[in-house]
């Protein structure tokens, strides 16, 4: 018999009352039981996002909410700062130049977190907006995000703070409002829970305010007429209704275990896996993890993509790999959404019994002793 195990950061696994909840019957989205849906997620949403202010549903995945989000509140020659330490770095300094916006890219080498002086020599002129990363999960890099929302906030008053925290939210806790983000991003294949789908965005009022000036082209992304819909527990076009309907018992089950717990579990789980892995001997790909995934550089003379494959024909985990310049050399083994100690135990299994099999000497039980004691199991 073969089992699949998913150890992506995103697509992550599904927990059995969110596929059940996924098989319920549809409901037209313009009735008022689908209204009464909406009403509850509103509330739950600003919980877990901290803010009194509206988290709109949007149906796209994560990219979209990052476009949507300047898209509707930019202007035509407004300049952008973004931090690009990575893949998703990348992609909203790609999203600015789509837009042909005037672009400060602050560029961080893979496996750093920026620091407010990169930032600090990165910035021309004042941004109409800064974007950046909580979680860099190219490379399993944190960013520091409170640093940097605060430093923001101090030097550029009316700048507007977009905040790419899609395998962040929900799985550690980010004060929304206390640290002055304007557009929170995330997305429900993440610490959610659900399948891809659904992108979340917080909208402050100093966002709101822009979207009235705003003049870059949007049509389906318009982040001004999602706001006036959920405002009346509804969204501006049909959206994922079965998603939507198994968001409520997502966030049920992140409720049930208490959204501190759920925060403590990630980082217990981040920091479990990364001293195992080390214990495994194998070298840390980045000096500032992050609770999404852990990196970590594969033994000389492994082929990361070959390994990889092998580890999911003989095992059925599937482990993420590196991207671009990291392809073959990293591994990214995540614990983002719905993971307990016991997971990540296997998969540490799989992961050593097949390096053991390509000539990398370890001791397996040493690596296993070392999560379990780090977790305190
Ligand atoms: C930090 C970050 N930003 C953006 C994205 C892109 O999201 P999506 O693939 O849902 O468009 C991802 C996806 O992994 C991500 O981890």
């Amino acid at each position: 018999m073969k089992k699949s195990f998913l150890f992506t950061p995103g697509p992550t696994p599904v927990p059995e009352p969110v596929l059940a909840a996924l098989s319920q019957p549809i409901v037209n989205h313009r009735s008022s039981e689908f209204k009464e849906i909406i009403g509850g997620l509103r509330s739950e949403l600003k919980k877990v996002w901290q803010t009194q202010n509206e988290v709109l549903i949007l149906t796209c995945s994560g990219t979209g909410a990052m476009e949507g989000a300047i898209s509707s509140t930019l202007k035509k020659g407004d300049r952008v700062a973004v931090v690009n330490a990575g893949k998703f770095g990348e992609r909203f300094s790609k999203i600015a130049k789509a837009f042909e916006l005037e672009l400060d890219e602050i560029k961080v080498e893979w496996g750093s977190a920026v620091t407010i002086k990169q930032i600090e020599a990165g910035i021309q002129k004042a941004p109409a907006a800064f974007c950046f990363q909580i979680n860099e999960t190219s490379t399993g890099t944190l960013h520091p995000y409170q640093e940097i929302c605060e430093w923001v906030r101090k030097k550029y008053p009316d700048c507007l703070l977009i905040v790419d925290g899609i395998t962040a939210v929900g799985a550690m806790s980010i004060a929304t409002d206390k640290l002055g983000i304007d557009i929170l991003i995330s997305g429900s294949q993440k610490a959610f829970m659900l399948p891809p789908g659904l992108a979340f965005a917080s909208i402050s009022q100093r966002a709101l305010e822009k979207m009235k000036s705003s003049t870059l082209p949007k049509f389906y992304l318009d982040f001004a007429r999602e706001h006036k819909s959920i405002l009346e527990n509804q969204t501006a076009f049909t959206p994922a209704i079965s998603l939507i309907i198994a968001l409520q018992a997502a966030l049920k089950m992140m409720n049930q275990e208490g959204l501190e717990n759920v925060y403590a579990r990630h980082t217990k789980l981040s920091q479990s896996t990364q001293k195992a892995l080390l214990a495994m001997g194998l070298k840390t790909a980045t000096h500032s993890p992050s609770v999404a995934c852990t990196t970590m550089y594969l033994p000389n003379g492994i082929d990361g993509r070959k390994l990889l494959k092998k580890i999911e024909a003989d095992y059925g985990f599937r482990i993420a790999g590196g991207q671009e310049q990291w392809e073959g050399k990293v591994i990214r083994l995540s614990h983002l959404g719905f993971y307990t100690a016991f997971d990540l135990i296997s998969a540490l299994t799989a992961l050593s019994r097949a390096l053991l099999k390509e000539g990398y000497s370890h001791k397996t039980e040493d690596v296993l002793k070392t999560f379990i004691e780090t977790y305190n199991l």
